[in-house]
């Protein structure tokens, strides 16, 4: 398995001492309330006011100014000393923020999990062990009884859809100026969005080609979602939209010449031999000039870490919540399935957003 600098260092050998080990192992056994408690620190807002305070807050003042008992801000500082959010001035017993604590305010992408986590998997990651040994998102069940939880999207209760698409929404938005100058570099006049979901890229589409038809394929529910979304925006009358469920291997895509082909985050919902069946079904419709654009967060090909981290722990959210069968994939993996269904990959391009690849793949040329 390749593995980029960044990673080799961190994953093939040990880092710690044996005492930062046995503290992150002491983390893991006390994850879930590590994380509620720094969840409460951000929703009682006392992480914002420890940052703006010029001096640092006592306790009482902290719980004055976030309208709770002194016991509660007591126990929640003192866990958040523990686990590293926020510091203590042992002289005048004031807290200010550290660091984490700074991140988990600031940074768009930690807050995104975190509402992810809490709305949409936290009870689910209870089932976990059990959608591992049963290849079932066992974790979907407290929501419903749905085989996968896209064909429960549009019936999730309204705060676990915002947290939902806001998790979708925040990686695949911020790569999306750079797509449209990679895809729109050929000048495509038929684009078809696989796995299009409200149409956010669709829209994007026809706002910067004012000529290109885009055809969403995506399951019924979700193009009934699209069509209120797009509803009235400029340009909604060449989106157009196509229901249909992809897992059926004999569903075949729509006949027509597309010059574009566009999946982001869609394949990482599939299995591999399911992948295989899609890719194959998306080669019968392209002709030689038809290029296919595979936008995934490889988790191969991240420049930190931490981005890694992200994309092998939400591999756990496919397991537990969503189908119980995909991942997100090592680019060597996709690029033989893209192979293995009779295409090859054209290039590569990297760095896109919060971690995009883009895949772009074509038929192999014929000999003469
Ligand atoms: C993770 S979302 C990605 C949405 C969007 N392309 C983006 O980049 O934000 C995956 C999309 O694939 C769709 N999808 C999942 N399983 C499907 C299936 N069996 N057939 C058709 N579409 C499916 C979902 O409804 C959802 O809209």
């Amino acid at each position: 398995m390749h593995l980029s600098k960044a990673l080799k260092e961190k994953y093939t050998k040990e880092q710690l001492s044996a005492r930062d080990a046995q503290r992150l192992a002491e983390f893991i056994a006390w994850g879930p309330v590590v994380f509620q408690a720094s969840r409460s620190m951000l929703k009682l807002g006392i992480l914002d006011m420890l940052r703006d305070s010029d001096q640092g807050m006592t306790i009482d003042e902290v719980a004055e100014r976030a309208g709770i008992s002194p016991y509660a801000a007591t126990v929640l500082l003192e866990a958040s000393l523990s686990i590293g959010t926020v510091l203590v001035d042992p002289d005048t017993d004031r807290f200010s923020l550290a660091k984490a604590g700074w991140f988990l305010i600031t940074d768009k992408a930690t807050r995104a999990n975190m509402d992810f986590n809490h709305d949409v998997n936290y009870i689910g990651w209870h089932r976990l062990q059990d959608a591992l040994l049963e290849g079932r998102p066992a974790g979907l069940e407290h929501f419903g009884s749905w085989p996968t939880i896209y064909e429960g999207l549009s019936q999730l209760p309204a705060d676990v859809q915002r947290s939902w698409f806001g998790f979708d929404h925040f990686y695949s938005d911020g790569s999306f100026d750079q797509a449209l100058e990679i895809v729109f570099g050929r000048h495509p006049r038929t684009l078809l969005d696989v796995g299009g979901n409200t149409g956010r890229w669709a829209s994007r589409c026809v706002a910067y080609d004012p000529d290109v038809q885009v055809t969403i394929l995506d399951l019924p529910q979700q193009i009934e979602m699209m069509r209120k979304a797009t509803d009235g925006m400029p340009g909604a009358d060449r989106i157009h939209g196509h229901g249909i469920n992809l897992l059926d291997p004999d569903a075949a895509f729509p006949a027509g010449s597309w010059d574009a082909i566009w999946m982001s985050q869609f394949l990482d919902c599939f299995s591999e031999p399911e992948i295989v069946s899609i890719l194959r079904r998306a080669a019968r419709v392209m002709g030689p000039d038809s290029r296919l654009y595979i936008m995934e967060t490889l988790w191969d090909r991240q420049r930190f870490e931490p981005a890694t981290l992200c994309l092998t722990m939400t591999s756990l959210y496919f397991t537990a919540l969503a189908n119980g069968n995909s991942r997100m994939y090592h680019s060597e993996v996709m690029e033989r399935l893209v192979r293995k269904a009779g295409m090859e990959v054209e290039t590569i391009h990297d760095g896109l957003g919060q971690g995009h690849s883009i895949m772009v793949c074509r038929l192999p040329e014929m000999e003469n």
